[in-house]
Order: structure tokens, then C-alpha cells, then sequence
């Protein structure tokens, strides 16, 4: 059986380089005699690669080719991979893929052609890179309702995150180190404002609840504005500041999903998640929470995942899958504003002792956040739970304090 490789970036020479390197094992566990990489469509060329003289530029060579029965698609974006891919599934090929944005646009449209033609479309490593997390909850976790998801989904942003707190690293620096190290989108803007985490929860939202989760209705907010005061008075509380990606099960047809900094107590499993690592927490109403933890990005861990979804499509030769979602209807995903729960704020107050008694008054329960060397006209402060709507409504009647930062706390 001949495979193809569409993309011959990080992750695509990854994939060819695990496929050689295991060969022999791949091979046996895909239950097929053979398993060859025949093309590599890319539009760059690659003198001295070992793979060179696969390289081709004419996606209609991969087309019209009936041995190959698996592509690979990791060229990333939506187009021309959209229409590459969907022409690919016509044409009664499986497909295998990493981006995360065309499924995060396109899952339902392209779950259903893989239906209609009886062949799959897999795309374990669009979440989480190496981390096994589609298939444990399509399969493993198949038994449960599942409430709630939580994760750290963006490998950029922790390398980020962990740099600038545990190495003082400037946020510059950390990110020119994440790129260097192949983790970071072509545009790094996806990474460090959330988007890319952004079509993540979408992906596993889609997947746990069944229907299409679009990212335009999830409430994104990215790591650009976190502080390293922030960091010191979350500290001074106990936690460390994630960006987290969530999602929960409100009805058969509401959800909430969003992606924001947060704050994650100590004692979480999530807070202890550094550097490149992803951590998806899934809490199912038969299993509790269970934690799935990782390399979430990089050359060959991301390469294992797709590898092995190869390999699921070899062995599922002519037999279509049971793994997917139906689309989804307007208003699906409930506005964000509407979710309970507890702030962090950290703001400017001219008269320190006026304003404390002011937001005791206004946010019952509110404790106060010590940092060193804090400015006199600085205090922090967390709130009790209520709609964000409510406290944000509460906050604004404030006037004798100036918020810098509001950062939601989570209860993981
Ligand atoms: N840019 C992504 C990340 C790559 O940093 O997590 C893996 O999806």
C-alpha cells in the first residue's frame, strides 16, 4: 500500500522520517504486506534530502494515482489543503492530518465525504501533537457523559509562560526560542493570541459533545497582556497563570467554550504543566477527571500521531471508522459573559484604605493579594463566584479603582 505525504514542513518530514525509521514495526502493526512513501508533494524543492526524489509539485500526480490509499496532509491553512483533501476523499482515498485549522473549519463538511465514501479521515495530532487524546476519548472514554474539558493546549504559549516565570526570559526572547525549536505556527500570532488553542477546543468539544464547534463563537483571549506582577500575586495566592482552553456540557444543545488566561490553583494537575508539555483534563461522569499529558508540538512527537492514524487507516481498509460529529445549530455555544465564575483583579487605586472597603462592600468575600515591592497605588484582589456578567457589572461601579488585569480562576 502506497502512502503520500502533502507538506514537507516540520511535521511532514517528520512523518517520513518516523515511517523510515520504524518501518518494520509500522508495517506489521498496519496489517498490510507493505507501507511505502511514494510522493511528497511540496512546492519547494529539497536537494540532498533523502527523500528528494519523491518530492513532486502536482497534487494531481497523488490524485490519479490509485495505489496510493493514504495521504497525508500537513501543509497547514485551510486553502488549497481544504480542497486537496476533499478531492483526496472523493477519489476513495483516506486521509490523514495535522491541521488543525482546516478541521477545526471543516471536521463536520470533511467527516461527512469521508462517510460518504467509506474511507476515514483521522487527525489525532491536530490536538495535542504526540499526546493520544482523540482516540482515548472516542474509544476508551466512550462510556462516559462527558461534563467538562480543560486543557493546555498550546505548547508556544507554555514554553512561553514557563520561560518568562521560572527564567525572568523576556516574552521576545522566549518566542524567538519556540520558533527556533519548531513549535510556533508559521505566524506566531495564532500561538501567542490564543487562536491556535482556539481550534483546539473547538476539535475537542466537537468530538466530546457531537456537534460542530465553530471558532467565532468562542471567546478568545491570547497571553500578550499577562504581567509579571500578575504572575507574583498569583503565586503569592498559590497558582501559576495558564492559558487554558475549555469547554462544558450545558444541555443537548449548549455548550460554553472558550480560551483564556487563568488561573490554576497549585494542587491541580494543570498547574505543574511546563514548558512545551500540553495537559487535556476530560471530566466524564463515570471516570471523574482524567488527565492526558505530553509534548504537544515538535517534529516527532507531533510525527507519532499521524503515523499512527497511518496506521488505523491501513488496517481500516475499505471500512469506514465510527469516529466523528454531526453539525451544529446557531447559538449553540452560550455567550461567555453567562458562565459563572471567580476573578482575579489587580488594578490602581489612589486611596488605598477608601478603595478596599469600597470592593469589600461590592464583592462580599473579596481577599486581598500581597506581592513584594508593590507600588502604594496598586492592590489585587479575588472575588466570591458569580456570572462574569455580574462581577464585571459589579467591577464597573468601582470608580475609585482603575483595573489593569482581570484573570478568571478556575476551579481544575
Ligand atoms: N503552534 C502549536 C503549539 C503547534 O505551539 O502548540 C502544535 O499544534
Amino acid at each position: 500500500m502506497y502512502i503520500a505525504i502533502m507538506g514537507y514542513g516540520v511535521v511532514g518530514s517528520g512523518v517520513a522520517e518516523v515511517l523510515a525509521k520504524n518501518h518494520e514495526s509500522i508495517v506489521k502493526r498496519s496489517s498490510q504486506p507493505e507501507l511505502e512513501l511514494k510522493y511528497i508533494l511540496d512546492l519547494r524543492d529539497f536537494p540532498g534530502d533523502v527523500n528528494e526524489k519523491l518530492v513532486i509539485k502536482d497534487f494531481n500526480t497523488i490524485l490519479n494515482d490509485d495505489s496510493v490509499k493514504i495521504v497525508v496532509e500537513t501543509m497547514g491553512g485551510v486553502h488549497p489543503a481544504f480542497e486537496f483533501v476533499s478531492s483526496c476523499l472523493k477519489a476513495g482515498k483516506s486521509v490523514v492530518s495535522s491541521n488543525k485549522e482546516l478541521v477545526a473549519t471543516n471536521g463536520y463538511e470533511l467527516l461527512k465525504l469521508a462517510q460518504e465514501n467509506n474511507v476515514n479521515f483521522l487527525f489525532e495530532a491536530s490536538v495535542g501533537g504526540g499526546i493520544p487524546i482523540l482516540r482515548p476519548i472516542s474509544q476508551c472514554l466512550a462510556a462516559n457523559k462527558i461534563d467538562e474539558i480543560a486543557g493546555i493546549l498550546n505548547g508556544t504559549t507554555n514554553f512561553i509562560l514557563t520561560k518568562m516565570i521560572n527564567d525572568k526570559m523576556s516574552f521576545a526572547d522566549a518566542l524567538k526560542l519556540a520558533q527556533e525549536n519548531g513549535y510556533a505556527e508559521k505566524d506566531p500570532t495564532a500561538d501567542i493570541e490564543g487562536i491556535d488553542a482556539c481550534r483546539k477546543i473547538c476539535i475537542l468539544a466537537s468530538l466530546c459533545f457531537g456537534k460542530h464547534v465553530y471558532a467565532k463563537y468562542v471567546y478568545t483571549e491570547g497571553i500578550t497582556k499577562i504581567a509579571l506582577e500578575d504572575v507574583e500575586y498569583i503565586r503569592s495566592w498559590g497558582g501559576v497563570i495558564k492559558l487554558i482552553g475549555r469547554a462544558k456540557w450545558l444541555s443537548d444543545t449548549k455548550i460554553s467554550a472558550m480560551v483564556t488566561p487563568a488561573v490554576i490553583a497549585n494542587g491541580s494537575q494543570l498547574a505543574g504543566v511546563n514548558d512545551v508539555f500540553n495537559a487535556i483534563l476530560i471530566r466524564g461522569n463515570a471516570i471523574g477527571d482524567v488527565v492526558f499529558y505530553g509534548r504537544g508540538a515538535g517534529k516527532l512527537p507531533t510525527a507519532s500521531a499521524v503515523v499512527a492514524d497511518v496506521i488505523d487507516c491501513a488496517k481500516h481498509t475499505g471500512r469506514k471508522k465510527i469516529f466523528g460529529w454531526e453539525d451544529s445549530c446557531d447559538n449553540y455555544v452560550v455567550d461567555y459573559l453567562d458562565m459563572d465564575t471567580a476573578l482575579y483583579v489587580r488594578a490602581e487605586a489612589e486611596n488605598k484604605a477608601e478603595a478596599k472597603k469600597a470592593i469589600q462592600s461590592v464583592f462580599e468575600g473579596a481577599k486581598f493579594l500581597k506581592r513584594d515591592n508593590a507600588p502604594e497605588n496598586e492592590l489585587a484582589f479575588t472575588t466570591g463566584v458569580a456570572s462574569e456578567r455580574e462581577l464585571r457589572t459589579r467591577l464597573d461601579t468601582l470608580h475609585c479603582i482603575k483595573p489593569l488585569s482581570v484573570i478568571r480562576i478556575t476551579d481544575y
